[in-house]
């Protein structure tokens, strides 16, 4: 089993860069179309298959195989016994074999609807599809959907393999039948090219030999296709693009910039610009393990060295300085969802992009695309393998391409912070504008002259907690105090801030989410006024606490962990709301189907099951002075 490429990856599973005149492609079908028998019947018959492999193969087969003493060529595929003793295929598995006139990745992703993000990942770098179709059932819903994602992420050529020919007697009538309906079907979907095959993966009928069956059908084997697909890269034509893997500075007189050159080519003479800052130098060199070369082009892996002294850094993209990425740090995407959970708009979560990692939320769900039609649906949530059409916006401006002018600049992925999981592969689709006319004014009168004029050093102290835990009634004696030794402050309670600002909110995961996000950002505008600003809000997702501590600089956020066990919490029950949520008349209610995420590392930690309110609040004051 592989694990899925990661959307943005140039390089292949065996970690070499991608050879020019390879054809990487997609398998798509399920295994009841005799999709895995297809690919074995490739490797084998293009003579790529090992023999100590084909012994194996012979033993397993009387072992697991359903073609009684034949070898059975779904087994071919890999060693997984997960997926021989289940008899389907789980994951993207990447296999190569090469013919004397192309080598080739293939990629085989299951065909089943939950595993929609596996496919993708997989088409994300796929030139080919080879969908498969079983000629006694014809255009399925299934096939619909995985062209439409083949589509979506701009796989240009389809091959549709109509296996099972045998079983229909080759009957012609029948082929035309399902190649005609899927160009109908695929007509909007702008494929460069569809060509359509009779085949039998069973006998090997047209696969790799042409078959005597169908005396009716001319056209090419299915290797044929794959041998002469015409999909000279559109990566080579497009702009010079190559996202800086890392620095290296072996020592004081060499520095170069490694990575893999996503598009175009570079030589040395020519100018590129460091994006996202927007400094141009001159190339000097482009070294690469075997000496120093005249040109790179995609694909390639090389370590740039310019002539000029600039700041550049892992992350950065160089390009073409006449024809730069679009630097911005809001934009519209297509967004397939990969996560268990559903997508949190207003969450930080990290984005890859390139070589780059930064923190990054959806600002806007648009709209959901309809995976069998691409037709646009309404949608205010995105549950795992939807694909809607986004705004995001990044924690500063990175640079970027629209996915259809570039595969890997224009793609990205998010990644939870607090679990790693990736839960999203996203497409760009373009910059949005709207900051492009906005310039943050300098103020006369800043943070510090404000700060000092009130002699105090403006902070956030975050207390977060149970309902019940007594995070507003300690907040309010470290106000009372504070306020009395001459402080100023702000106090800004979850209750409160939901009769006016957050009237529209409720309890809901999302909700809460831009709950936190609000108070936040009126948290930082009170820091910047010079303010001690207090927040009691529960704030239950680690997220959401980290994102307010980085809206903030270095030392002004201090969270406070108000902690007290559910059961206390429940005992004391001051608005009776647990009550409540027993009764089952509130939903959604902290501790009880909703979470709570205590903080792991807080700056300070009350504990109100054992110590006094006002010992507890005098502990925050002692921290404030010091
Ligand atoms: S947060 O989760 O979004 O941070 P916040 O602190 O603003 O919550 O509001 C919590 C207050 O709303 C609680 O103190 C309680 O009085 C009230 N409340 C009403 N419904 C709920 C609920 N389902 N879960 C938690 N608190 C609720």
């Amino acid at each position: 089993m592989t694990e899925p490429t990661p959307i943005a990856d140039q390089v292949d599973d065996a970690g070499t860069a991608v050879a020019r005149g390879q054809l990487r492609f997609l398998t798509c079908g399920s295994v009841d179309d005799g999709k895995s028998t297809l690919i074995g019947r490739l490797l084998l018959d293009s003579r790529r298959v090992f023999d100590d492999h084909l012994a194996a193969l012979a033993r397993d087969s009387r072992r697991w195989g359903t073609t009684g003493d034949d070898i059975d060529l779904a087994l071919l595929l890999d060693g997984l016994e997960a997926e021989r003793e289940q008899g389907i295929t789980i994951d993207v598995a990447h296999r190569f074999f090469a013919t004397p006139r192309r080598s080739f990745v293939v990629m085989d992703a299951p065909g089943h609807e939950q595993y929609t993000r596996n496919m993708a990942t997989a088409a994300s770098t796929a030139d080919l599809a080879v969908l498969l179709i079983d000629a006694r059932k014809g255009l399925l819903d299934q096939t619909r959907r995985h062209a439409a994602i083949c589509a979506l992420f701009r796989v240009r050529h389809v091959v549709l393999a109509v296996n099972k020919m045998d079983l229909v007697d080759w009957s012609e009538p029948v082929f035309a039948g399902i190649a005609q309906a899927f160009r109908d079907f695929a007509a909007p979907f702008g494929f460069a090219g569809i060509a359509a095959v009779p085949l039998s993966a069973r006998f090997g009928d047209n696969v790799v030999r042409p078959s005597t069956a169908a005396a009716w059908y001319g056209g090419p084997t299915l290797l044929d296709l794959l041998e002469t697909a015409d999909v000279e890269s559109d990566a080579v034509a497009a702009p010079f693009r190559l996202p800086v893997q890392w620095v290296a500075r072996p020592n004081a007189d060499f520095r170069g910039l490694a990575g893999t050159v996503a598009s175009g080519r570079v030589t040395p003479g020519d100018t590129v610009v460091v994006q996202p800052g927007g400094r141009r130098a001159r190339l000097a060199r482009i070294v690469t393990a075997d000496g120093d070369r005249e040109v790179a082009t995609a694909g390639d892996a090389v370590t740039l060295v310019l002539a000029d002294e600039v700041d550049v850094a892992r992350g950065d993209l160089l390009a073409a300085a006449d024809r730069p990425a679009t630097v911005g740090d809001q934009m519209a995407a297509h967004l397939l969802w990969m996560g268990e959970q559903p997508l949190l708009p207003g969450r930080s979560y990290l984005m890859r992009l390139g070589t780059r990692w930064i923190g990054a939320t959806v600002t806007q769900i648009k709209h959901r695309i309809d995976v069998r039609t691409l037709a646009p649906l309404a949608a205010r949530r995105l549950l795992l393998n939807e694909i809607a059409v986004c705004n995001l916006s990044t924690a500063a401006p990175v640079a970027f391409d629209p996915y259809a002018d570039n595969r890997t600049t224009g793609a990205f992925v998010l990644v939870d912070r607090e679990t790693n999981d990736t839960v999203a592969a996203g497409m760009i689709d373009f910059g949005l504008r709207r900051a492009d006319n906005l310039h943050p004014e300098r103020l006369a009168v800043d943070k510090a002259a404000r700060a000092a004029q009130k002699r105090q050093r403006p902070c956030v102290l975050w207390f977060t907690g149970l309902s019940g835990a007594g995070k507003s009634t300690i907040a309010r004696l470290v106000e009372r105090r504070l306020h009395a030794e001459g402080l100023h402050t702000y106090m800004l309670d979850g209750d409160n801030v939901r009769f006016g600002l957050n009237r529209d909110l409720g309890f809901t995961d999302a909700d809460r989410v831009e709950n936190i996000r609000r108070v936040g950002e009126v948290a930082k505008l009170m820091v910047d006024a010079g303010l001690i600003v207090l927040c009691a809000l529960i704030s239950p997702f680690r997220a959401e606490r980290r994102l307010v501590r980085d809206l903030v600089e270095p030392g002004e956020f201090v969270e406070i962990f108000v902690d007290a066990p559910l059961d206390v919490c429940m005992a004391r029950d001051p608005k009776g709301l647990y009550a409540k949520a027993r009764a089952g008349t509130i939903k959604n209610f902290t501790g009880f189907d909703s979470p709570y995420e205590p903080p792991e590392a807080p700056d300070l930690r009350l504990d109100t099951a054992t110590e006094t309110a006002e010992a507890l609040a005098e502990r925050v004051v002692g921290w404030v002075r010091r």
